[in-house]
């Protein structure tokens, strides 16, 4: 196992009527402002419960941050922070809403240009606002992690920032929040905290025996709920445990000392930020072609895949591979999210542009081992098609 160090201070809490406590878990004198993105949280009441929990206490309003959240609109947000006197940021809604909430905490204060905090991908950042989460949508994780992914509209960048000062202080989960997701989201959500778990486990063996188990157990339990999920709308434990899992799919716990990839990540970006699509199905798309490119460097931990995962244990080791990476296929089909850049009406003719972006974003060495460079994503874009 690799050296680490494991932080993680946001407070959970979780289950039926949670809102209704989040007036505890922020200072009494706090001057707040909610975060929101467009009328889902107004329509389904979740913004009606937080203003009733914050009754009595100084509390403005921020709405319209959009799905990849844009650098444009949140300046305008740091901007009310800055004239109001603000002092505490509280987010409601999913992975955009929260991630849009850490950049504000971030930009607020921050000493000079707020898009340097993308550019240099968060080192730079010193300090933060003090934020909470009430999540509405579960796939993300960034209700418990601290990174955030921004789009400069501009220039159809699509950039991310970590930095230990945006953990959300806490975070509210009721899955109760949930059920009024439209099926498509629910199905992204799946295969967000599916390839979240794939990218921190599918890599090589680093001799970290309960962190390979834990990600498998994320795997399975995916596998196990995916479709259910999606279809049975109000079924309060299927999504209580779905919200679980996507929580701890990317809140560090399965990745501290073990090698991540993060390659599919990356060149999803690229897709979302040029062509607008949903981010966990670019992640759809480039996943299985990545591990066939790849398989060569992440065979043992592919085999193990094949064999805990998807209990494959018969054939040749390219046989199991490849049957491990077509149930991969399948369990995004099954969701009704498509594995083909052609699905999106994507040809040859965008590739050159997509590692031309990668390039400029410096993304010329990903993934565990540092070796997919743009040749290599290349070859995984074509493969794509
Ligand atoms: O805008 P509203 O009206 O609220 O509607 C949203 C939005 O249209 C809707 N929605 C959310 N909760 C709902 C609901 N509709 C009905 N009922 C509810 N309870 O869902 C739509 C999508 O929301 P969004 O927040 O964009 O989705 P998601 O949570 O998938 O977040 C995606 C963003 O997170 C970034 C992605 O790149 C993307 O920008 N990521 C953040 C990560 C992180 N911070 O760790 C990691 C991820 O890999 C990812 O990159
Ligand atoms: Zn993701």
């Amino acid at each position: 196992m690799q050296n680490f160090q494991y932080y993680n201070p946001t407070r959970i809490i979780f289950g039926k009527n949670t809102i209704a406590k989040i007036a505890e878990h922020i200072p009494e004198h706090a001057r707040i402002l909610m975060l929101y993105g467009g009328s889902s949280a107004e329509k389904n009441g979740t913004l009606g419960e937080v203003r009733f929990a914050l009754a009595g206490r100084t509390v403005q309003e921020f709405g319209g941050i959009e799905s990849n959240p844009t650098y444009e609109t949140l300046m305008q947000a740091v901007e009310i922070v800055r004239r109001e006197k603000l002092d505490f940021l509280l987010a409601v809604g999913g992975g955009s809403v929260i991630d849009g909430t850490k950049f504000v905490a971030a930009a607020v204060n921050h000493i000079s240009d707020p898009w340097d905090i993308l550019t240099t991908h968060g080192v730079n950042v010193t300090q933060a606002l003090p934020f909470g989460t009430v999540l509405t949508l579960p796939a993300t994780g960034s209700e418990m992690n601290s990174f955030s992914v921004i789009t400069r509209s501009e220039t159809r960048e699509k950039l991310g920032f970590a930095s230990p000062r945006v953990y959300p202080s806490f975070s509210v989960l009721d899955p109760t929040k949930t059920f009024t997701l439209p099926l498509r989201q629910v199905a992204n959500g799946v295969a967000d905290s599916f390839v979240h778990t794939i990218e921190q486990y599918l890599t090589y063996p680093a001799d970290a025996m309960v962190q390979d188990r834990f990600a498998e157990g994320l795997l399975k339990s995916l596998v196990e709920i995916g479709p259910k999920v999606i279809t049975e709308r109000e079924n309060y434990d299927l999504r209580a445990n779905f919200m679980w899992i996507a929580t701890l799919a990317l809140n560090g716990l399965i990745g501290a000392g073990v090698p991540q990839d993060w390659a599919t990540h990356m060149i999803g970006h690229e897709i979302t930020a040029r062509y607008d699509i949903d981010h966990a199905r670019t992640l759809a798309v480039v996943l299985p072609s990545m591990l066939r490119i790849r398989k060569e460097a992440k065979r043992a931990k592919l085999l193990q895949y094949a064999a805990r995962v998807w209990n494959l244990h018969d054939g040749t080791e390219d046989e199991r591979i490849e049957a491990a990476i077509s149930n991969t296929e399948g369990f995004f089909q099954s969701l009704e999210i498509p594995t083909r850049l052609s699905a999106y009406e994507i040809g040859p003719d965008a590739i050159d542009g997509l590692i031309a972006q990668l390039n400029v974003h410096g993304m010329t060495a990903l993934g565990e081992k540092q070796d997919v460079s743009l040749d290599v994503s290349r070859r995984v874009l074509e493969a794509a098609l």
